[in-house]
């Protein structure tokens, strides 16, 4: 067990698997057949829990279709009139109105009259459930209104192993999973409220953009995940958004242990369909099928966006050959896919697919409303909580009646003309548009130079009915309160006004799906604001950040006074940056991930695996630091980094009091005992123990505090998030916080039993206000 635990993979995989000598050439990914498990026959759907009468429904249904009519329902149809991302055909001779997959998780993609949302990682920032519940709610009835019956978000994979990253912004809402599982749990529930599927992706272990599709001459990448890791990792957010009752999965682009993420038997029919016990269907990441009856019998259910090659009219065909039974084909449709339907009340009063997604947006088409005027202040409140403070030197915010503001730099202005993914970043820009700085390889830009941005880009990118940007609401402001303005948004060494109160310098970093980050800080950003602090003594620096932002370079400058990363923020970002800059609003947010000092700090984690070697066709990314990410791996290896996980300031200052600990009554059998329910065995969410403590605003204002709770778990890293509560609090007064342990939340991943094992011994227990302020410090006897 402690050498599983401690390393990993390739040669560790299986007995059969063979080792990579140094000597080897490898040809063809048939070196690497068998590296991951089998697990077969996949197992059927059965109506677990409260998915017993959407089974019933779905197999009255499904026994009326004939075979080719069951193979129509697991792949997607060119649909031109509509622009949904996928379109599964209707039945008409059963009334059944097909179904429209579209994109994303932080808002509709391609349509009209829809809201852009802050993004996953502002909702991560933002350490608040009741908000990532109420933003999933008002998105998705958006999603509704348009037809859409399947939402394909949240992302929880990437985690964020790898700090560049392409998508770490959409997604994961942070690289701890507890975090990022708590809100995906909430993001689920909240979505599928409104009656539409959350599409949970990409499973799993998809940590990097590059080389994540196979290609001419190179295979995709494969992710060498060990057991425990995967458990205590990567899989556990997937685990919650699946007690939360997801309907459907993505499988990801990624090989995983050298099998194709949509073609793994042991993730796909062994540990979702099986442990996990999930009910729904398992779509594929538009492309990623590369097989035909081997993805079926490893769990595939349905492939996007087209019935592809493999399947479709092949599927019938295997069938009445007998390469798959048909009994696979109704698990398919019977009891995931049209369950599903039932499952969310698709059958009924529920909107035509696709019915506001016109494929042609520019022409005359009929209008379809998806905004809904009572989730403005969520829009709102949902950019504010994702802005994090992290620098405030002699309280230089909020700004005190300022006369004279300067603004600088190419972010606080909106872009020339309404841009979404296709044109925020280079891709679209000119080449003299572009800086493109320290790039490794000829990708993207480090920051969307031409002006602010409120999402990144690729499939995750948001339609938006405006945009508030910096210089806008800052001109705003000045109007109501008389104040004057300068701006320069170009220059890299722009003339400062000698008598600015105060000089706000607002950069961006740009990521995007398909290809991750060329660097972790740019020196044309560090260089403009260097400028500017050298003549100015109350330099404000402030990020749209889709992902973390190394600032080293200039952090330092007795002149930089405040550091604001306001994340992406969706449509409303200027408005919430200035409401905090004023003090309208009192900054709430704590980073979702550790802002290292250099990104040597990293060891290696801040860029993605390239080919190499002999393995220079099929790249290998071998998760060799197994837990050890972002924090975890800095406090390991003692790092101290610029701010730690869990950070933030307010303009008011919280203490931490009265730590107890109560244990439960609840059976701590080294095991849990249950039966698989859906998310795992039952007793995995039995609360072992309950933990208390007294935060009290000390300051004169009012705030809201995110205590943190972190547990050492015998022989794992020092110091793991169990639990945060966020708190708004009256200046003088306390609350009590409470934070329940789960049998999970205390239990190791025990490879041997294949079982969550709760040890005996002493567990520390750790509260405060970030993962290295933790006045609290008690212990729990198992
Ligand atoms: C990944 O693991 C394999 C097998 O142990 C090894 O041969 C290969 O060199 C490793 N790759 C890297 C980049 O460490
Ligand atoms: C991948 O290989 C590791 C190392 O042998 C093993 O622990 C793990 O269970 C495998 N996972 C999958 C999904 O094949
Ligand atoms: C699934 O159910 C069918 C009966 O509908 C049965 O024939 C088949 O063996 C079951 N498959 C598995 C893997 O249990
Ligand atoms: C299956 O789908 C194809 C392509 O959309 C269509 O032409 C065919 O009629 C469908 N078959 C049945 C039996 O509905
Ligand atoms: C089926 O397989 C054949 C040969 O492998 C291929 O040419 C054809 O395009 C496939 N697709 C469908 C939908 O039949
Ligand atoms: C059965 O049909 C499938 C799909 O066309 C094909 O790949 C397979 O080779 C066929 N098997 C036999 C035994 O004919
Ligand atoms: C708008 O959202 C509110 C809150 O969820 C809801 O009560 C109301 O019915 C919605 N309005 C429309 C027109 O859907
Ligand atoms: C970027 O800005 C320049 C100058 O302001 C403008 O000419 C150009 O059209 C813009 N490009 C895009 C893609 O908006
Ligand atoms: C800080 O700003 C003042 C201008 O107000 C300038 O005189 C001084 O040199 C700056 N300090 C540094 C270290 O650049
Ligand atoms: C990290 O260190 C290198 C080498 O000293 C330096 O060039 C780079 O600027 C540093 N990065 C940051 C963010 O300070
Ligand atoms: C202790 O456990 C029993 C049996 O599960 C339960 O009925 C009882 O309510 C529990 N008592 C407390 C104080 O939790």
């Amino acid at each position: 067990m402690v050498s599983i635990l401690s390393c990993i993979v390739i040669g560790l995989a299986s007995q059969q698997a063979r080792i990579a000598r140094a000597q080897d050439v490898i040809t063809s990914d048939d070196y690497f057949y068998g590296q991951s498990p089998p697990v077969y026959p996949s197992p059927n759907g059965t109506g677990l829990g409260n998915w017993a009468d959407a089974y019933i429904k779905a197999r009255n249904f499904v026994s009326q279709l004939t075979l080719e009519e069951k193979v129509n329902l697991t792949g997607g149809v060119s649909e031109t009139s509509t622009s949904c991302s996928g379109s599964i055909a209707a039945i008409p001779r059963l009334n059944f109105p097909g179904m429209c997959l579209s994109d994303a998780g932080n808002g509709v993609r391609s349509t009209d009259f829809v809201s852009g949302w802050p993004s996953g990682l502002s909702v991560g920032a933002s350490w608040n459930r009741d908000l990532a519940h109420a933003r999933a709610a008002g998105m998705t009835s958006e999603f509704r209104r348009k037809g859409v019956n399947i939402a394909l978000g949240p992302v929880v994979g990437p985690l964020g192993r790898v700090a560049m990253g392409g998508r770490n912004w959409e997604v994961g809402f942070s690289n701890d999973p507890y975090l990022c599982g708590a809100l995906a749990y909430e993001t689920v529930v909240g979505m599928q409220s409104t009656g539409v599927t959350a599409s949970v992706k990409h499973y799993i272990a998809n940590e990097q953009e590059t080389n994540r599709n196979p290609e001419a001459s190179v295979g995709a990448v494969s992710s060498n995940v060990d057991d425990k890791t995967m458990h205590e990792l990567y899989l556990w957010p997937f685990q919650d958004a699946i007690l939360a009752g997801a309907g459907n999965i993505m499988c990801s682009y990624n090989r995983l242990n050298n099998s194709h993420g949509c073609a793994n038997s042991k993730s796909l029919n062994g540990i979702l369909k099986t442990e996990l016990g999930f009910q729904g269907f398992v779509v594929s990441d538009w492309g990623a099928q590369h097989a035909g009856v081997a993805t079926a019998q490893a769990g595939l259910d349905m492939v996007m966006p087209r019935g592809s090659a493999f399947w479709g009219n092949n599927l019938t065909l295997a069938v009445k050959n007998g390469s798959l039974s048909e009994t696979r084909v109704d698990d398919m449709t019977t009891r995931r896919i049209i369950a599903m339907w039932y499952q969310f009340g698709q059958d009924d009063a529920f909107p035509e697919p696709g019915v506001g997604m016109p494929s042609e947006l520019s022409s005359p088409h009929e209008v379809v409303i998806g905004t809904n005027s009572s989730y403005k202040r969520v829009l709102f409140d949902g950019a504010v909580e994702g802005h994090v403070l992290l620098k405030n030197k002699d309280n230089a915010l909020p700004l005190k009646t300022p006369r004279i503001v300067s603004l600088f730099g190419y972010s606080a202005k909106a872009p020339d003309r309404y841009t979404t993914d296709e044109n925020i970043g280079n891709e679209a820009l000119a080449p003299e548009d572009i800086s493109i700085m320290e790039t490794k390889s000829n990708i993207i830009s480090q920051y969307a130079s031409n002006g602010t941005i409120i999402s990144g880009g690729g499939s995750g990118a948001n339609q938006f009915p405006y945009m508030s940007s910096p210089f806008e609401a800052l001109s705003q402001r000045a109007y109501e309160d008389g104040s004057f303005l300068y701006w320069d948004f170009h220059s890299s060494n722009p003339t400062v006004n000698a008598q600015s109160d105060a000089c706000i310098v607002d950069g961006n970093v740009y990521a995007t799906e398909g290809q991750d980050r060329p660097g972790l800080h740019d020196d044309f950003t560090d260089g403009l604001i260097l400028n500017v602090a050298s003549v100015c003594a109350n330099t404000i620096v402030v990020f749209q950040n889709a992902g973390v932002r190394l600032v080293d370079q200039f952090i330092d400058h007795p002149n930089v006074t405040a550091l604001i990363f306001g994340h992406v923020p969706g449509q409303d970002s200027g408005r919430a940056l200035i409401s905090i800059l004023y003090g309208d609003s009192n900054p709430s947010g704590k980073l979702p991930y550790s802002v290292p000092k250099n990104e040597s700090d990293y060891a290696g984690l801040d860029t993605p695996d390239q080919p190499e070697g002999i393995f220079v066709k099929f790249p290998q990314s071998n998760f060799s630091e197994g837990v050890y990410i972002d924090y975890r791996a800095l406090d390991a290896k003692n790092i101290t980094p610029r701010y730690e996980f869990g950070f933030g300031l307010s303009y008011t200052t919280f203490s931490f009091s009265d730590i107890k600990t109560t244990l439960s009554n609840s059976s701590t059998a080294a095991y849990p005992t249950q039966p698989i329910a859906v998310g795992g065995q039952k007793d995995l969410w039995d609360i072992l123990a309950t933990v208390t403590a007294t935060v009290t605003n000390i300051g004169e204002i009012t705030g809201a505090e995110v205590a943190q709770l972190y547990v050492g778990i015998p022989g794992g890293p020092a110091r793991q998030l169990r639990g945060f509560e966020k708190a708004t609090i009256q200046p003088g007064a306390s609350v009590t916080v409470s934070f329940s342990l789960t049998r999970r939340d205390l239990s190791t991943w025990d490879v041997v039993a294949q079982k969550w094992l709760l040890q005996r011994g002493t567990y520390e227990i750790h509260v405060g206000s970030s993962s290295r302020n933790l006045p609290l410090t008690t212990t729990l006897q198992l």
